[in-house]
């Protein structure tokens, strides 16, 4: 007869973790993306709903809370939609056909005319691949990795120069090969794909944010910003996740409109390093928002 497995202890199960995450290391984002949440996830954990079934990130950028959640649960099923086509492109070639990718990723250098050379290509003569290994490259030697497209949507952020950018992060980009290999990755606008979530599945909302002045906020990822009409379609989702059974949290400016927005929901305050300032004086601690349907009680431990 088969004998059962003899129980671990919790010493020995937490040195095969990292022991296998030293074999297998955990992916984190693999493009730099405005308003990316890595900073502020030692604020979020103690937020995030303690249980949950499919994860839903329909404002995905760089996904720092998705890389997050599927570190903590490598089985994690989730839905990742960004409307950026380029962006979902790439993480669908790296969830696909990352050594592809890598193969043409390798072929870049830090130099200035190459980069203003890829930057003035013709996306529609590239191949998926070429097009995913192109963003990334873009985005690893161009000014502060910003995502920016002029109204004909071609990126048009400067040369960035960096002395040594990991222009080929291979051993992030296979992690993050990894994270993806469970997730579906859309190009949608956040209405689309929210409309799928179920009663029991979390959702974060992590939108370009309500400025706090005309001239203060990044909202240039695609060629169409994001307007008050926008926030105000997003509150209704907010809503309607919340009559479903769905966890929902958002994250925003602190700013008396979005308050008032999401009036009757719990609103935490969290403060954040602000990246994108042209001003190198004006950067420093901002305060933000982040709005739950749910009590915090259970929630995930840090
Ligand atoms: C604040 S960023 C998300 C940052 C991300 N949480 C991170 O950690 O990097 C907002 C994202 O929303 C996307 N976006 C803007 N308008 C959208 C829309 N109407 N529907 C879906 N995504 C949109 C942008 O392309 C951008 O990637």
């Amino acid at each position: 007869m088969a004998k059962p497995f003899p129980a671990v202890s919790a010493a020995t199960a937490r040195q095969r973790t990292e022991a296998s995450r030293a074999i297998y290391p955990l992916a984190s984002p693999i493009v730099k993306w405005a308003g990316g949440k890595t900073q502020l996830l030692k604020h979020y954990t103690r937020l995030f709903p303690a249980e949950f079934n499919r994860y839903f990130e329909p404002f995905l950028g760089g996904g720092a809370v998705f890389f997050h959640m599927v570190a903590k649960n490598p089985n994690l099923k989730a839905v990742l939609s960004d409307s950026n086509v380029e962006l979902i492109n790439c993480y669908n070639m790296v969830k696909n056909d990352l050594a592809t990718v890598i193969r043409h990723l390798k072929k870049h250098r830090n130099d200035k005319h190459h980069f203003y050379r890829v930057r003035a290509m013709d996306i529609s003569d590239l191949t998926p691949a070429e097009r995913a290994a192109r963003l990334i490259f873009l985005n690893k030697t161009c000014f502060n990795g910003l995502y920016r497209v002029n109204r004909k949507g071609q990126f048009n952020v400067p040369f960035g120069r960096y002395d040594n950018p990991k222009i080929c992060d291979e051993i992030n980009l296979r992690a993050a090969e990894r994270a993806l290999c469970n997730a579906k990755i859309i190009t949608a606008n956040f209405e689309a794909v929210v409309a799928q979530a179920r009663k029991g599945d979390f959702v974060y909302l992590d939108p370009p944010y309500q400025p706090l002045s005309t001239t203060s906020s990044f909202t240039g990822y695609t060629r169409n910003s994001f307007g008050s009409d926008d926030q105000v379609r997003l509150v209704e989702v907010f809503q309607k996740l919340t009559d479903k059974g769905c966890y929902a949290m958002l994250s925003n400016s602190d700013t008396p409109y979005i308050r008032e927005l999401y009036d009757g929901f719990l609103i935490e305050t969290v403060y954040a390093n602000r990246a994108i300032n042209s001003k190198a004086d004006k950067r420093g601690r901002v305060a933000e928002v982040a709005i739950l349907n749910y009590s915090l009680s259970g929630s995930e431990d840090i």
